[in-house]
């Protein structure tokens, strides 16, 4: 039976967001505004991502929405989609997507992203630019100046063979840049365990959903340069399955900040 749509998804709080979780939450859940009935929807990967996957579920559920179908952009997200309620589909069924809605690393001033914290970053990628309209949800602590000035990772995915001459060939690409660094992802995220690992022969790799390795490039002062040059460099090397950056694949960014404003971005 239908719930009335205030009994099971309850609007967001017009209050100031307490914390970064509350933030994210706000962030997504005016992201999913832009959800219609009938639609195709590219579902994200992360903890930001999460809101809106249970969002859509909740007005599912209470029959606001009806027949969306989501395309989930890895392991996890398609696993939260179903404890949540939405129906499954894939690229193959459908190529194009209506709108995809996911979280990012960092968001530079042209709405260029860094993505793949979470190792998902190449169904990330072929989901999103798969799609019509790509909303991306981030509280302001992921806005930078320059694509890799947060100090955190530039994601790049490398199949297993021959990975460490890949890693080598990806440190060429960056050998004039001061303070340029990388590492194959470990499987832990615990600092003390992969400090540990990587010292003895027990070091375990992460391994992303297509059975694949990570590489995380780490820059003291970001990215400069041209980036279109810099993914053609890196996606040259082969090896190398996609990187982290999603160049010009945002339409808009939806942005939830401290003082309690939503900004959106196009
Ligand atoms: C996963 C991603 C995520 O979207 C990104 O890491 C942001 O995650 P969160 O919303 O948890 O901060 O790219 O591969």
């Amino acid at each position: 039976a239908d719930l009335p749509l205030a009994a099971a998804a309850p609007p967001p709080s017009a209050s100031t967001p307490s914390s970064q979780d509350e933030l994210k939450r706000v962030a997504a859940h005016r992201a999913v505004e832009l959800v219609q009935s009938g639609m195709v929807l590219g579902l994200g990967t992360g903890s930001t991502a999460a809101h809106a996957i249970d969002r859509v579920g909740d007005l599912l559920r209470c029959g606001a929405l009806r027949g969306v179908v989501g395309v989930p952009t890895s392991e996890w997200a398609a696993a939260r989609a179903a404890t949540a309620g939405i129906p499954l589909t894939d690229l193959n069924a459908h190529p194009v997507v209506d709108l995809s809605i996911d979280g990012a690393d960092e968001v530079d001033p042209a709405l260029n992203l860094v993505k793949g914290r979470g190792g998902s970053l190449l169904r990330e990628k072929m989901v999103e630019a798969a799609s019509r309209r790509f909303v991306v949800i981030v509280d302001e602590s992921k806005l930078v100046p320059r694509l890799g000035a947060s100090r955190l990772a530039v994601p790049v995915e490398v199949i297993p063979f021959g990975w460490a001459l890949t890693l080598r060939r990806l440190q060429n690409v960056f050998d004039a840049v001061p303070g340029f660094n990388l590492k194959l992802r470990a499987a832990s995220t615990d600092a003390k365990a992969s400090a540990f690992a990587e010292k003895g022969a027990e070091f375990e790799p992460f391994v992303t959903d297509n059975k694949n390795y990570i590489v995380d490039l780490f820059f003291e002062d970001g990215i400069h340069g041209d980036l279109s040059r810099i993914s053609d460099d890196i996606l040259r090397i082969t090896g190398v399955v996609e990187h982290g950056m999603f160049l010009g694949l945002a339409s808009s960014v939806i942005i939830a900040r401290k003082d309690g404003a939503t900004v959106v971005v196009n």
